[in-house]
């Protein structure tokens, strides 16, 4: 089977509820990044923090994949698929992906501030001060914060650089190291990208730009898609 990377963003969520950052009703227009979003911020205010994330993570227990998280899902049926994603939601897991790789963290989970390496599936959405991991250290959100390392980035560039076709699926590509995945893809592999806003800016050959919302821009990539297999 041949190899499908997809690069995902909060695009993706967007039809199923869930605000991006940087459109026009993005959270970031509601929240300071220094203020929610970075290692400064948790030191100076825990718990404005712990209430940002509260406040998206219960959100996730009321929203559903849409149909585009299903329609990649569905594609494993035909391509080995390796899902790279932004979001921190776990829509692409609901939808029955079964190799997704979260590159900004999971809202699912927490960590030790201790010790990194113990992480934990929260039970219910809210995160407190005074909620310790078993070592008692106060846990967080199991994050990447801006400013932090992204673990996950050596092996989503060798994901990439292995793949036969890339699918590039509601991200504004502003934020790296995940943005400079894209130049990572090599020439001769056959790109598509589906973004109602998308710029055709983006220096890389062989790019097929959907200027559409995720559900229809899929749809019409997963039947270009089903014709190469078949060609093949
Ligand atoms: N379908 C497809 N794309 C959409 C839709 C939709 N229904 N609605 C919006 N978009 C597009 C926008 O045009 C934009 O290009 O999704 C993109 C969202 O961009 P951002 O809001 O910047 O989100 P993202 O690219 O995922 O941000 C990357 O920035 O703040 C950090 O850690 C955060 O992971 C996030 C990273």
């Amino acid at each position: 089977m041949k190899k499908l990377v997809v690069l995902t963003g909060a695009g993706i969520s967007q039809e199923s509820g869930i605000k991006t950052f940087r459109d026009a009703d993005g959270l970031w227009n509601n929240y300071r990044i220094e203020d929610v979003a970075t290692p400064d911020a948790w030191e100076r205010d825990p718990k404005l923090v712990l209430d940002f994330y509260n406040i998206r993570r219960k959100q996730l227990y009321e929203v559903e994949p849409n149909k585009a998280h299903t329609l990649l899902a569905k594609l494993e049926d035909t391509f080995n698929v390796e899902i790279i994603t932004q979001n921190i939601d776990d829509l692409h897991e609901k939808a029955g992906s079964t190799r997704v790789l979260h590159l900004h963290g999971e809202l699912k989970k927490v960590r030790s501030t201790i010790d990194p390496d113990l992480v934990y599936n929260l039970a219910g959405w809210e995160l407190n001060l005074g909620d310790l991991c078993e070592k008692g250290s106060q846990l967080r959100p199991h994050i990447v914060w801006f400013g932090e390392p992204v673990p996950n980035i050596m092996t989503a560039t060798s994901w990439v650089q292995n793949a036969d076709i890339f699918l590039v699926v509601g991200t504004s590509l502003n934020v790296y190291p995940a943005a400079g995945l894209l130049q990572y893809v090599p020439d001769h592999v056959p790109k598509f990208l589906v973004d109602p806003k998308a710029t055709p800016e983006y220096y890389v050959k062989n790019l097929e730009i959907i200027r559409d919302k995720a559900t229809t821009g899929v749809q019409k990539v997963v039947e270009m898609l089903v014709k190469m297999a078949s060609d093949n």
